[in-house]
């Protein structure tokens, strides 16, 4: 259950798990987790504690979107833009997904969640890699929720990698027709998943940065004031909530 205010009267309303899942559930859904060295500065915590907490969040989100029959849920967890912020922070950033996995895997694997990795995994520290490595190989047979971790991912290089890789499948003889939007999805990071239905951003920052920038072109967006490591499972609710009451039309009537 959470609450809702109305606009008339302020007074809550609640909607519940049962009354979201009535309605249409967005297959995907892509969340730029945002917010986290806010939280922390508030808290006057390193900014390290509140990618920490950050990391319990994805845990329960997880939980409630494979409970709700989300299809995919894909997590920015680190961007090709954020080698730009001190060393410290760097390494710790990428040192989570080890501890998430380390702590959370036996889990997953007991909520039938396969693991997914896009982003440039090359430049990521080799423990990192491994973990990752482990979680997708431990998960590969499993068929419900797709957790896809965009580690080191750019949505820009995503879609130059792509265009490389074409140019050289080209070259190599072994690309022999036009390339339309089912072929170029195929040489992205994201292949064989869907479009995203919804995208989450928290922490009231009103941009993409860098993020699917392809797959987004359909996307309903929802933007929210909480900061990530204060997002709770009624926010989810409360974003799918708004989501249901959206009219999709594609460019049609
Ligand atoms: C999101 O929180 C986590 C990552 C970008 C990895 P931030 O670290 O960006 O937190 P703010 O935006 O500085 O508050
Ligand atoms: C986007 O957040 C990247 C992730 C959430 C991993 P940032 O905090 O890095 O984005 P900007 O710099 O505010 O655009
Ligand atoms: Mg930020």
């Amino acid at each position: 259950m959470f609450e809702k205010f109305k606009k008339t009267n302020k007074k809550p309303v609640s909607i519940s798990e049962e009354e979201i899942v009535k309605g249409s559930i967005p297959n995907h859904i892509a969340i730029i987790m945002d917010g986290n060295g806010r939280w922390a500065k508030k808290r006057s915590l390193p900014r390290t504690a509140g990618h920490h907490e950050g990391m319990k969040v994805v845990k329960r989100v997880t939980k409630l979107a494979s409970r709700l029959g989300v299809k995919t849920l894909t997590v920015y967890a680190f961007s090709t833009e954020n080698w730009k912020r001190p060393e410290d922070e760097v390494n710790y950033l990428l040192r989570l997904p080890q501890e998430f996995l380390g702590t959370f895997l036996p889990e997953l694997i007991e909520e039938n969640v396969r693991v997914r990795i896009m982003g440039n995994k090359e430049a990521i520290p080799a423990h990192t890699q491994k973990a990752v490595d482990k979680a997708v190989h431990d998960t590969k047979h499993n068929t419900g929720l797709v957790l896809n971790f965009a580690l080191n991912y750019g949505g820009r290089a995503e879609i130059l990698d792509a265009v490389n890789h074409i140019l050289l499948d080209y070259q190599e003889g072994n690309l022999h027709k036009k390339i339309d939007e089912d072929v170029f999805d195929q040489y992205l990071m994201s292949a064989g998943l869907q479009d995203p239905d919804l995208l989450i951003r928290t922490s009231g920052e009103i941009r993409l940065s860098n993020f699917m920038l392809w797959q987004l072109a359909y996307t309903e967006f929802w933007f929210t004031d909480v900061l990530w490591p204060d997002f709770k499972e009624k926010h989810l609710l409360e974003a799918i909530h708004a989501y249901q009451k959206r009219g999709r039309r594609f460019g049609g009537v």
